[in-house]
């Protein structure tokens, strides 16, 4: 009979890296982060999908920034998500995967954007403003009771506007250059006011291997819905696709490398309002399941 090579304590870490690889076959974790106004509340039924479809995935919704503090600046918000999310990619060797709603997707984004040393393999965005939000919501009217689309620029574009996250990424199409120079948060993610951690952070996006956008046109909330697709109004507030945008043309943070890779995957439903997409069991298996192994 032969023997293994080496000390027993060899023959035993041999033994154990064996084990390992037999006993973690099953899904990568699953990391959930909400939306403005929410949080792991109204995310639980999507985190049931998930373990339902696949058992043993484990799944956090990170407990951060609920409800009114969704308000809170994003950068702020970004670093205590980074936190979070960090010790759980720490213990997981083979990556994560991160699904994203609303204004989470934004706060996921950005971090991906700036942090050098992370592993996630697969970004779900699930019906996030990507590219901007100018519109008239209910959401709108929590935080400005009195105020039109078109008057919010005046609110939002100043200092005092930008520490509040749903003017971080007002993107309103009729004021351009007071976005491009007051904006603190969006206008610096896509790139459309330039800075010299761009390259940075554009190499630090495209380590994830797969971006999902998911969205649709009865959202009523994301406004033009198409942000969910990284597509927006142009000054007639006509919409310009994605592949049209010029953060897209000049690869400001990745996109069009990611989709010349093949690595952009778009998911349209109609009938789904803002607050139904994560527990939605029809969304999810023909646009979210696959994506999680
Ligand atoms: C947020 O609101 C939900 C109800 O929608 C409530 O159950 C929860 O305790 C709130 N969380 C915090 C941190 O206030
Ligand atoms: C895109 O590239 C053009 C031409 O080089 C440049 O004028 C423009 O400022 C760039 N826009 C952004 C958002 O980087
Ligand atoms: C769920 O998604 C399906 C397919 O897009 C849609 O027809 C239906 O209206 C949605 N239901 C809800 C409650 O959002």
């Amino acid at each position: 009979m032969r023997t293994l090579p080496g000390s027993p304590v060899l023959r035993l870490r041999l033994l154990l890296l064996l084990l390992a690889g037999v006993c973690t076959d099953g899904y990568k974790p699953v990391v959930i982060v909400h939306g403005i106004f929410d949080g792991p509340e109204q995310l639980k039924t999507l985190s049931l999908f998930i373990t339902k479809v696949h058992p043993g995935t484990e799944v956090s919704v990170i407990d951060l920034y609920n409800n009114l503090t969704s308000l809170y600046p994003l950068w702020r918000q970004v670093q205590g998500f980074r936190k979070a999310i960090r010790s759980i990619m720490r213990k997981a060797p083979d990556g994560i995967h991160l699904l994203c709603f609303s204004q989470g997707g934004l706060i996921c984004r950005a971090l991906l954007s700036t942090t050098p040393d992370h592993n996630v393999d697969t970004f779900i965005s699930l019906s996030s403003p990507q590219a901007g939000q100018y519109g008239d919501t209910d959401y709108l009217k929590k935080v400005f009771p009195d105020c039109v689309k078109k008057a919010v620029f005046e609110i939002c574009y100043n200092r005092l506007g930008q520490t509040v996250s749903i003017c971080e990424y007002w993107n309103d199409p009729h004021h351009r250059s007071k976005y491009v120079q007051s904006n603190n948060f969006l206008a610096k993610l896509n790139g459309d006011r330039p800075h010299n951690d761009m390259k940075a952070w554009r190499e630090n996006f495209l380590r994830i291997k797969k971006l999902v956008l998911i969205g649709g046109p009865d959202d009523g909330v994301i406004a033009p819905w198409q942000s969910s697709h990284f597509g927006f109004y142009d000054s007639n507030e006509n919409v310009v696709e994605m592949r049209n945008q010029e953060f897209y043309g000049n690869d400001t943070f990745g996109l069009k490398a990611l989709d010349a890779r093949g690595d952009v995957s778009t998911c349209v439903h109609s009938g789904v309002k803002h607050v139904y997409w994560h527990s939605n069991y029809t969304v999810f298996m023909s646009c979210i399941e696959r994506w999680l192994t």
